[in-house]
């Protein structure tokens, strides 16, 4: 799953004047789109894995998404497999998302389903896909579309694992 997959999934062309936020940015892969784009894009993440992200475009910034307060909100907001390691439980995962978009943003996130093989790692926290539909639309988000992934792909070890990924794309309502 890319950002630019599924902006495109329903239908939403990349607007210039866009703030986009990367949540757990690491190397800021996600953000090159919008970078690309002419996007406003600030990326953060608890750790630093590069020494020229402002060189590629991005604003990083070395911080968690808990601690993080911009002065201003985002029209879109990527978090990419990165909610089901911020330690707190998925109602406060998701209202610290919330509080960082405008009215009307954009929300792209995708998580770990149970079957996947990171499932039974410690300190990665799973969801189901009707468990986080409902929790989205209980924070005003709502889901314009979704989508959920099965493959085997290949770990940093040589091995192949199953992975099971769901994503969602939700508009921030009033
Ligand atoms: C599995 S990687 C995903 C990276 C990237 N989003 C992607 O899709 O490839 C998870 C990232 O989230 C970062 N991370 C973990 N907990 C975080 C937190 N509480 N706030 C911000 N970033 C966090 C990790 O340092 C790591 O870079």
């Amino acid at each position: 799953m890319s950002p630019f997959w599924m902006l495109k999934a329903i239908g939403q062309e990349t607007k210039r004047d866009w703030r986009v936020l990367d949540v757990g940015c690491a190397e800021g892969g996600r953000s090159k789109w919008f970078i690309s784009s002419g996007c406003d894009v600030t990326g953060i993440d608890i750790k630093s894995y590069s020494n020229d992200y402002s060189e590629r475009g991005l604003k990083f910034l070395q911080t968690s998404l808990e601690d993080y307060r911009p002065v201003q909100g985002f029209n879109v907001v990527v978090a990419m497999y990165v909610m089901p390691f911020v330690r707190c439980t998925w109602d406060v995962r998701i209202a610290h998302l919330t509080r960082l978009m405008e009215r009307g943003a954009l929300l792209l996130l995708t998580v770990f389903a149970p079957g996947d093989g990171r499932a039974t790692e410690p300190n990665i926290a799973i969801i189901s896909e009707e468990e986080l539909s409902d929790l989205l639309q209980r924070h005003k988000l709502k889901v314009r579309y979704r989508c959920h992934e099965e493959y085997e792909g290949p770990t940093r070890q040589g091995n192949v694992m199953f992975c099971s990924v769901i994503g969602f794309v939700a508009e921030l309502g009033a």
